[in-house]
């Protein structure tokens, strides 16, 4: 029985969330003086540039709660589509047009702001002062490794479902049978998982075997089929992972990161791209980013399926040494979510 306030359950509108970056929306689908709505942890905001100025509001006007995102961008003011009140980008009150120019304004009347930044071609918000970074990626600006983005996919699970997932490698064998698992060792073997220096995340780095389906030499009997492989995850809280796959048998590096948006409590939006060294020309990309999408969908019909849309994060729940990095997550989870961990 919890004694304490300890959080027991992480979901995707769990109050810590609030302390802690998520990305909303790509950067390239945010234009110039066009509002856009984006949720986050079950709330709405609008998204702007405003003279170069990027704004983010919970996406209500005070005056009569309309929603900003269906106004317009006004000079250099966000205007509400209801009464037309405009706001700078700093969220004050500049102009109430039915009391005529110089009128003096109503208080109280001030957008609530959330801290919003670009990074990794997505726009970020932190609804509150965030206690955690954005996970580095050393990956990110290697010039030998191309950019292959999926398309963002919205996901009936939590996030921390997916990352639960993504985590773990016991599942390969039997979920990613149909594309790189049949080959897998079910045995997983002792690996360590190493806190990094802030605490908001780890590192696991871990050797295996894999079907090498996408090597082309493997037909030609040069490569063969079963080949050796080093995982490397690198977890970041609250929900960035990087899967950095090396195949010394062909010389591949390819980075699989996965941001996660916590849409609202039954959604999440996935924001994948893959930084690998194999994919010289946009044919083989492609193929690539659909070979990726099929081991995603593989995913999908177990965490789509999976109860409550929860992280369980009490004791009691049963682990074994091969879920070691996902009781890692769980208690960086509890830590962000203000509890002491229990797990
Ligand atoms: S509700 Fe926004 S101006 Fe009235
Ligand atoms: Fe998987």
């Amino acid at each position: 029985m919890t004694t304490d306030n300890t959080p027991t359950a992480l979901t995707n509108t769990s109050l810590g969330l609030r302390r802690a970056w998520h990305p909303v929306l790509r950067s390239a689908d945010l234009l110039h003086n066009a509002p856009q709505r984006v949720m986050l942890l079950g709330e709405p905001y609008v998204l702007t540039r405003i003279n170069n100025t990027l704004t983010a509001f919970v996406d209500k006007c005070p005056h009569r709660n309309a929603r900003l995102s269906d106004g317009c961008v006004v000079g250099e003011h966000l205007q509400c589509p209801y009464h037309g009140w405009e706001y700078t980008a700093q969220g004050d009150l500049a102009h109430v047009p039915a009391l005529g120019a110089g009128a003096t304004l109503p208080p109280n009347t001030a957008l609530s702001p959330a801290r919003v930044i670009e990074k990794y071609d997505l726009v970020w918000i932190a609804p509150e002062e965030p206690v955690t970074d954005i996970i580095a990626l050393t990956e990110w600006s290697d010039p030998s490794l191309r950019h292959v983005w999926l398309p963002p996919l919205t996901i009936n699970a939590a996030a921390a479902q997916f990352i639960d997932n993504f985590l773990d490698f016991g599942h390969f064998p039997f979920v990613h049978a149909g594309t790189f698992g049949s080959g897998e060792d079910e045995n997983i073997h002792e690996y360590s998982v190493e806190r990094d220096d802030s605490g908001w995340g780890f590192v696991v780095n871990y050797e295996h075997t894999i079907e090498n389906n996408e090597d082309p030499l493997v037909a030609t009997g040069e490569h063969p089929l079963v080949q050796p492989r080093t995982m490397r995850y690198e977890f970041t809280a609250p929900f960035s992972c990087n899967l950095r796959l090396n195949l010394p048998t062909t010389g591949m590096v390819n980075a699989i990161v996965t941001f996660c948006q916590p849409v609202d409590h039954n959604t999440t939006c996935l924001y994948s791209v893959m930084l690998r060294n194999d994919c010289p020309t946009d044919e083989l990309a492609q193929a690539a980013a659909a070979y990726e999408m099929d081991i995603l969908a593989e995913d999908l019909k177990i965490i789509e399926g999976l109860y409550d849309k929860v992280v369980p994060l009490e004791r009691g729940q049963v682990h074994t040494r091969a879920d070691r990095n996902t009781v890692e997550f769980r208690r960086i989870m509890q830590r962000l979510l203000g509890g002491t961990s229990r797990i």
